[in-house]
């Protein structure tokens, strides 16, 4: 393997931590990596992507940063504080909610209100708009070219195989941390990809048989096996990789609930559950899909689960903040 250069922005390594209650429970050892605690403003998992994109932007020169989320995105928040940590000006390609407003929450709510005081430019754009957001976010660089600024794009979620190589690291960091027990399978919530094929081509790196589990909480089976095999062949074309076994990275698709951004009430409840039983905040857009499907699996028996599975946290306190009115009534008194 060949490593690029990085940058070290994020809090790095992570503790693991039982969830010792949960594990009773399921007959398991059932333990978190806290990947929610690689930062404050700049946590979660994106921040160990951008520690290679942003040091590939620093090389290239550049003066802006430009990449594309939903609204509350945790990936375009992290982004904005890590160029403007590096003096690089942020700008923010946002797609509003599907038939809700197209402008900005007024006030500004969670990751919003994060990018907005790191001084990041915005430009909305809606789910339909948003198909074309590669081709957007060329056109905002070229603009910025045309103003002779230095423009450097990062995909959606940080999810090339650039970004993904915060996650072979990561893998690393794990195998490194459980050396006495080894993890038999690692899950994660996946947005665009790039998180669990970094974490299935590490894995392999590091020697460590145990599957890479993505819940998908957008898209399908397929999409997401496809963007991790086509991440896994750039990384080996560019940083010379093995690329994983075919039953190294394993997509599932069927706890998304009512889709992205959308919660169950099931799920808020265990949310709430939860953050009482084992002390730990998951969010309602990401981990808590993920976290419903490993308990689901735990709870069926499923063997790729196998009985030392890793949950890896990924953050996404912020946007959890935006959605108060959907947690609310679940919270009892005090609750308007
Ligand atoms: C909190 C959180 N968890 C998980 C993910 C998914 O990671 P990836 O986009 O690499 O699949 C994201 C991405 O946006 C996220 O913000």
């Amino acid at each position: 393997m060949t490593r690029p250069k990085k940058l070290k922005i994020a809090q790095t390594p992570t503790p693991i931590v039982e969830a010792s209650r949960l594990s009773q429970e399921l007959g398991i050892l059932l333990r978190v990596k806290r990947d929610d605690l690689t930062g404050s403003h700049l946590s979660g998992n994106k921040v160990r992507k951008l520690e290679y994109l942003l040091a590939e932007a620093v090389t290239l020169g550049a003066t802006h940063v430009i990449t594309c989320g939903g609204v509350q995105s945790n990936h375009c928040r992290a982004t904005a504080w890590a160029a403007r940590g590096l003096g690089l000006e942020p700008v923010l390609l946002l797609r509003t909610p599907l038939g809700e407003r197209t402008d900005l929450p007024q006030p500004p709510t969670g990751n919003v209100l994060l990018d907005l005081l790191a001084g990041a430019t915005i430009h909305l754009c809606t789910p339909d708009g948003y198909r074309e957001r590669d081709a957007r976010m060329a056109e905002l660089a070229d603009e910025l070219r045309s103003q002779g600024a230095v423009p450097y794009v990062i995909p959606e979620g940080g999810s090339n195989a650039l970004g993904a190589m915060g996650y072979v690291e990561a893998a690393r960091e794990l195998v490194e941390q459980t050396r006495e027990r080894p993890p038999t399978s690692v899950i994660v919530a996946t947005g665009s990809g790039g998180t669990l094929a970094g974490l299935a081509l590490g894995l392999r790196e590091a020697g460590c048989p145990a599957p890479a589990i993505g819940m998908a909480v957008c898209d399908d089976q397929v999409t997401f096996e496809t963007i991790a095999a086509r991440i896994s062949d750039e990384a080996q074309e560019r940083f010379d990789l093995k690329p994983y076994e075919p039953d190294g990275c394993v997509v599932i698709d069927r706890y998304q609930g009512r889709g992205y951004a959308l919660s169950t009430h099931e799920e808020l409840e265990l949310l709430k559950s939860t953050a009482l039983r084992d002390g730990l905040i998951l969010d309602p857009v990401y981990t808590i899909k993920a976290w419903n499907g490993l308990l689901d699996l735990a709870r069926s028996g499923d063997p790729r689960l196998g009985d030392r599975p890793v949950f890896i946290h990924t953050g996404g306190l912020f946007g959890m903040m935006a959605a108060s009115q959907q947690l609310a009534p679940l919270l009892g008194q005090g609750a308007p």
